[in-house]
């Protein structure tokens, strides 16, 4: 599900003749996610496969690389483009805040991209954007997302960054192998559909000698919720059902068993991973496999 924002005026992935075609040259590695065979650069409003024919949208300088969503990443779209997302980022303003000041939390990740001077980086679940601000202007970012209405807003938070958006699943990820220096992906992770396969691919996108950085929550932080530490988990999910994450979503999150250790180490190279927020995430450091 990929609700149209209607927005289509500033455009982050713009028509060849305006001034971001540099960005987009810059970017020219897109792969078919269907037949992993190059794809041209969108030409107007779309560009086609020349092998298998699907044919990629442009919709509001926005790559259209994904088609119905399942599973979780359906749950996960519905709720990102929803309000609801909107009046809970107040709570994730203030986790953050309080595990490490804004933009404290963040720079507890993002340092592992510091050693960065100029180069290709991917935001896989980039959002509306948070991170772009404090990575540095040296950088070409590319961002994919699989719900349409932040990675719009992302679009027209940064209309002179030359930023390459596209509607796409970290599952399936529309670029050819090494395409990037280096591979981001904060918050999301744990509830994302394969986040195995999603690693896989942030792996395959970074070329040797490249670095893929995956940060969220303790997969079972709600464990950490008021009603929990007082003895009544029950009001942990009432909270979440009825007033945060609604009912999918929390079900979602009461369900899912994460072993993020196993999972990276089955698919990065020189791994480590390092506690931020005080003990309440993680943050996955490591290489492409064959480095
Ligand atoms: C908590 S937000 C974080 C946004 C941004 N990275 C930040 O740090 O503010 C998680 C984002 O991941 C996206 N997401 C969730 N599952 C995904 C998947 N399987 N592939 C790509 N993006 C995904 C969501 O749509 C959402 O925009
Ligand atoms: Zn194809």
């Amino acid at each position: 599900m990929t609700p149209s924002t209607g927005v289509t005026s500033a455009v982050a992935l713009a028509p060849p003749q305006t001034q971001t075609r540099g960005a987009l040259t810059q970017l020219d590695s897109l792969r078919c996610i269907d037949c992993h065979a190059q794809l041209s650069l969108p030409q107007e409003h779309s560009t086609t496969c020349a092998i298998c024919g699907r044919t990629y949208p442009v919709r509001g300088g926005l790559l259209i690389a994904q088609g119905e969503l399942t599973g979780k990443n359906r749950i996960a779209a519905a709720f990102y483009n929803s309000e609801r997302w909107l009046r809970f980022r107040p709570w994730e303003q203030l986790f953050l805040k309080t595990f490490g000041g804004l933009p404290g939390a963040r720079m507890q990740i993002l340092r592992h991209l510091r050693h960065l001077r100029g180069g290709k980086v991917l935001e896989v679940g980039i959002g509306d954007g948070e991170n772009v601000a404090l990575l540095p202007r040296s950088l070409q970012i590319a961002g994919i997302d699989i719900a349409e209405r932040p990675l719009a807003a992302c679009r027209d938070r940064y209309p002179k960054r030359g930023l390459f958006l596209a509607l796409a699943e970290g599952e399936h990820i529309p670029f050819a192998d090494g395409t990037f220096d280096a591979v981001l992906s904060v918050g999301g992770f744990n509830f994302y559909r394969d986040p195995q396969k999603a690693l896989m691919e942030m792996a395959r996108v970074t070329r040797p000698g490249g670095r893929i950085v995956v940060a969220d929550e303790l997969p079972d932080l709600y464990e950490w919720g008021w009603g929990h530490l007082l003895g009544i988990p029950q009001l942990d999910d009432w909270l979440m059902r009825r007033f945060w994450l609604g009912p999918e979503f929390t079900d979602m999150v009461m369900n899912t068993r994460l072993d993020v250790r196993a999972l990276a180490r089955s698919a990065l190279h020189r791994l480590k991973i390092y506690s931020i927020w005080r003990g309440l995430g993680y943050c996955i450091v490591g290489a492409p496999p064959h480095d």
